[in-house]
């Protein structure tokens, strides 16, 4: 391949952003500015989607406001819960991620508005209401009734009690909200890329975060904390980790939850969610996933030197919850929409149609032979 073409756009800059910046030298990240270890431990999940979203963090009668913005808008249509109803049980939970934030689209009001006031209503109501449907799914295709969102409950809390009927410990709830923190922004990622990308032809916030859920659904992007579980799960037991893991090296496999783009020294989000794993390992009293966790890490280190990404410990940590592996990625979404919106918006506001170029390696040009002369 010759070298003016940058195949996966390796190393290529292609626009400004001020909501995120991934550092790899000094294996940080920051949100607006603000490191998202620190985040992580300061906020609230909804204090940093307002942030991702406004530039700025919160004070209480914003937060307050934004809280009851969100509770308001967490019901979803009849319409959206009966289609959410009549899937295929077989559908993969992002399919259905996919179709829902599709078919908000269709009953928006504001949809081929592209105002940053109604581009900010709509990126409110497509996160409100997204858990409400993820939730009914998840309950809908076991044959359980579907639970309708409460007020007065946090993003976290509320989501597990459309889940599971039941709102677990403070502690459960903030290793949670964690993981959304540490799942909610992260540059031009690939599926934050295909959102702008979208958005570049003038095309709308929905249609944007529909192709976006498309992007993250890939086992090389967000898919990878599912397909972490099912490793895991593979493997089986501590015990038949080393051995797992050395023969899927010694095949030249790729192995889930590890490597990273930009990050070649570790993932700055891994630290924080490994804590977080560890302590709701101890609170489930079941450390079989850390033993193998620490295990398959400890030989990529050593004959790889590759790092786990943050979906190693994400995976592994959603199981420990309760959450059927598929609904993993869909997680994901809830959070990345906060990004996705705000890139969305940045997006809009100083466009420029994406549209690169490609070398041309076909056949030479050549004529159109008459049927009868072929
Ligand atoms: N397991 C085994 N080997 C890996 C690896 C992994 N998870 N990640 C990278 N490598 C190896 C590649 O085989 C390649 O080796 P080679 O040079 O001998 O061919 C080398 O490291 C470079 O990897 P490459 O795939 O070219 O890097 P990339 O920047 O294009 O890819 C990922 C980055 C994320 C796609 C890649 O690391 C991967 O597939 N990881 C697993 C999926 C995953 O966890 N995705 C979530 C990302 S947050």
């Amino acid at each position: 391949m010759s070298d003016d073409v940058k195949k996966g756009l390796l190393g290529i800059v292609v626009d400004e952003t001020t909501i995120s910046q991934v550092m790899p030298d000094i294996n940080s990240l920051t949100y607006r500015g603000y490191a998202v270890q620190d985040l992580c431990e300061k906020c609230c999940f909804e204090e940093v989607a307002y942030l991702i979203l406004n530039k700025e963090l919160p004070n209480k009668t914003k937060l307050k406001k934004f809280k009851k913005a969100l509770e308001e808008n967490r019901n979803i249509t009849i319409n959206l819960r009966e289609i959410v109803k009549h899937m295929p049980k077989r559908s993969h939970p992002m399919d259905v991620a996919r179709t829902v934030v599709s078919v908000m689209g269709l009953e928006d009001k504001d949809t081929n508005n592209n105002s940053p006031a109604a581009n900010m209503r709509k990126a409110i109501r497509i996160f409100a209401k997204t858990p409400t449907a993820i939730a009914a799914f998840f309950r809908a295709r076991k044959g359980k009734n579907v639970i309708p969102p409460k007020k007065n409950l946090g993003f976290s809390e509320n989501f597990f009690y459309m889940c599971f009927g039941k709102i677990p410990s403070k502690e459960i709830i903030k290793a949670f909200d964690v993981s959304l923190i540490l799942y909610a922004e992260h540059s031009f990622n690939v599926s934050t890329f295909t959102a702008r990308t979208i958005t570049s032809s003038l095309s709308d916030i929905h249609s944007a975060i529909t192709g976006a859920i498309g992007s993250l659904k890939g086992p090389l992007h967000g898919g990878a904390n599912e397909a972490v579980m099912h490793m895991m799960s593979k493997i089986k037991k501590p015990e038949s980790a080393l051995k797992w893991i050395n023969s899927a090296l010694d095949k030249k496999e790729v192995v889930m939850g590890f490597g990273h783009r930009v990050y070649k020294k570790g993932d700055s989000r891994v630290p924080t969610m490994e804590k977080y794993f560890k302590k709701v390992s101890k609170i489930k009293n079941d450390k079989k996933f850390l033993k193998i966790y620490d295990i398959v890490k400890s030989v990529m280190i050593e004959r790889k030197d590759i790092y786990p990404n943050v979906d190693f410990p994400t995976g592994p940590t959603y199981h420990l919850m309760g959450f059927d592996t598929d609904f993993f990625t869909p997680i994901f979404v809830l959070s990345r929409i906060t990004g996705w919106s705000a890139h969305i918006m940045e997006q809009h506001a100083a466009n420029k149609l994406i549209r690169p170029l490609s070398k041309y390696s076909g056949e030479k040009h050549r004529k159109v032979m008459l049927l009868n002369q072929r």
